[in-house]
């Protein structure tokens, strides 16, 4: 029998590659988002790519927060399992407004898995965060280091993991997979999904490539002082379609065995440095990305990389690609979209 999987946030950059992988895995998807970072011309573009598969695809525009259209969702399909990405991620602005990234995860987390419970549908996969080690003691970080949270967006993420341990501990019938996610990056193969940010990019390779294709000047590297090869921070990157199929190992898990609830890690274990990543990202493109060095960013961890032992061993999963991979991948999405979903014209 097929199995029905909604996921929340499918529109997102994960949420987007996870739901294509799904399709061409034989799943029927219904994603729910409301688009407050993402578009919809996404999902189109899953639906071509899924051929095929492309009529197991629909979508609902809805807020999570909205717990009558949920209940509405969950009364017109019978869900094996959820798979929940949507929720708001950048950390500078969690800072500035706690009360709506505390509103839109929290709250959003909470009315699911209520109207999940009340429909009997009590499988979850969580889309935590590589956030909730904070600055790791040492390295590779496992799945039992301490957790700590340095932002409100990372608090998010450490109360939902703890929401989830204690709903799960509160009803045995739950069995939820909290994935913690280092650094996703790179795009589908075909170039047509990726990720597209709105306004000033955040995160390091969403910035590398709007350098690359001329829309920013340059690319300020924060920190040059870490004890690190290069002094540059290091991080875990991985590419986004690996992670994606981390999420059907995770559902395969749900499926086929007992478990209550579990966290994983979904990193390739290696560590680049900012400086690493650029170059082979020069490589990939054949571009050079000019450097402005600036002090550290504050908050920024100096090195962070993954166990995958836990992963390997229980979900049988472990990613195939290295960051030439991901820099090709990344780039060749650019090429194809230098303005992500939306045209020239659209930029403010
Ligand atoms: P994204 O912003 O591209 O995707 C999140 C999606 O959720 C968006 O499509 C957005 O429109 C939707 N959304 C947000 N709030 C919503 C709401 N209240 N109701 C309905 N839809 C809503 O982000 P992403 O990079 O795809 O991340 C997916 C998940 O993974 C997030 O929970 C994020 O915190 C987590 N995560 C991401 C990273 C990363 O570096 N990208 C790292 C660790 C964890
Ligand atoms: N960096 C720069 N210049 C930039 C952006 C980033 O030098 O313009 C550096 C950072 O200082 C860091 C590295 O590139 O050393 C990676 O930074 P990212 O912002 O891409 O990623 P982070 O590891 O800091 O954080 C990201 C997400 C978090 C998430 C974490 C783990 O922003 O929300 O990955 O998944 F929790």
């Amino acid at each position: 029998m097929t199995k029905n999987i909604l996921v929340t946030g499918g529109a997102g950059y994960i949420g987007s590659h996870t739901a294509l992988q799904l399709l061409q895995g034989g799943y029927n998807v219904v994603v729910v988002d409301n688009l407050v970072n993402s578009s919809e011309i996404a999902l189109h573009r899953v639906k071509q790519l899924a051929s095929d598969f492309s009529n197991n695809l629909s979508y609902i525009k809805a807020d999570i927060r909205d717990k009558e259209a949920l209940d509405k969702i969950f009364s017109s399909t019978k869900f094996d399992a959820v798979i929940h990405f949507a929720g708001l991620k950048a950390v500078g602005e969690s800072v500035e407004k706690p009360l709506l990234y505390y509103n839109n995860n929290l709250t959003g987390t909470i009315n699911l898995l209520e109207v999940m419970s009340d429909h009997g549908c009590k499988m979850l996969v969580f889309s935590s965060s590589a956030t909730v080690y904070g600055w790791p003691k040492e390295v590779p970080c496992t799945e039992e280091f301490p957790l700590s949270a340095a932002n409100p967006y990372g608090r998010t993420k450490y109360f939902i993991e703890e929401i989830c341990r204690d709903v799960q501990r509160s009803d045995g019938e739950w069995k939820i997979i909290l994935l913690r996610y280092f650094n996703p990056v790179g795009a589908h193969p075909s170039g047509d999904i990726g990720e597209d940010p709105l306004g000033i990019p955040n995160n390091l390779m969403p910035y590398v490539q709007q350098v690359a294709v001329g829309r920013r000047p340059h690319l300020t590297v924060y920190g040059t002082d870490y004890n690190t090869k290069d002094g540059t921070g290091v991080r875990d990157y991985i590419h986004v379609v690996d992670l994606a199929d981390g999420h059907i190992a995770a559902l395969n898990k749900l499926f086929d065995t007992d478990l209550g609830c579990e966290v994983y890690n979904l990193g390739t274990g290696k560590g680049t440095t900012v400086l690493e990543m650029v170059t082979a990202f020069e490589k990939a493109s054949g571009k050079k990305i000019p450097l402005v060095m600036a002090g550290r960013r504050p908050g920024d961890a100096e090195v962070v990389y993954a166990s995958t032992e836990k992963a390997k061993r229980e979900l049988n999963w472990k990613a195939k690609y290295g960051i030439e991979e991901m820099c090709r991948d990344q780039w060749n999405w650019a090429s194809k979209n230098p303005y992500g979903y939306n045209s020239a014209n659209d930029e403010e």
